[in-house]
């Protein structure tokens, strides 16, 4: 992953070890979508739940700037392996972000620095 967005280091109020929302408030499989503002700065990010893991990221594709998902909480596609930008379906690793296929391939999502700490996610 080449680019990580803290949290703790944005305009909107968060310090390290702030509760984002609990684990078990996603669904396995689905994410869940945050949308902070302060001003003019619009910040949108989804936490994609795997098991007892979770990733974060912008949801902002590397290719045209547009978000990721169409529908709410999906941003997985249909096998549930790879992350998929619905514009124009480039597909992007759960894990680190990195694309492997699709027009921006070998670029990276940005990523945000989150930890699962006793079944909640916080900022990292
Ligand atoms: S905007 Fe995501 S693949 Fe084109």
């Amino acid at each position: 992953m080449t680019n990580v967005l803290q949290l703790s280091d944005l305009d909107i109020g968060f310090n390290k070890g702030d509760i984002l929302c609990s684990l078990s408030a996603i669904d396995d499989g689905s994410a869940k979508e945050f949308i902070y503002r302060n001003g003019n700065n619009i910040y949108d990010i989804f936490i994609q739940r795997q098991g007892e893991n979770a990733f974060a990221y912008t949801n902002v594709c590397p290719h045209a700037g547009t978000p990721l998902n169409m529908d709410e909480g999906r941003f997985m596609e249909k096998t549930g392996r790879y992350l998929m930008c619905h514009t124009h379906g480039a597909l992007f690793q759960l894990e680190d972000g990195f694309c492997v296929a699709g027009p921006c391939n070998g670029a990276s999502l940005t990523g945000v620095e989150i930890l699962v700490v006793d079944g909640n996610i916080t900022v990292g």
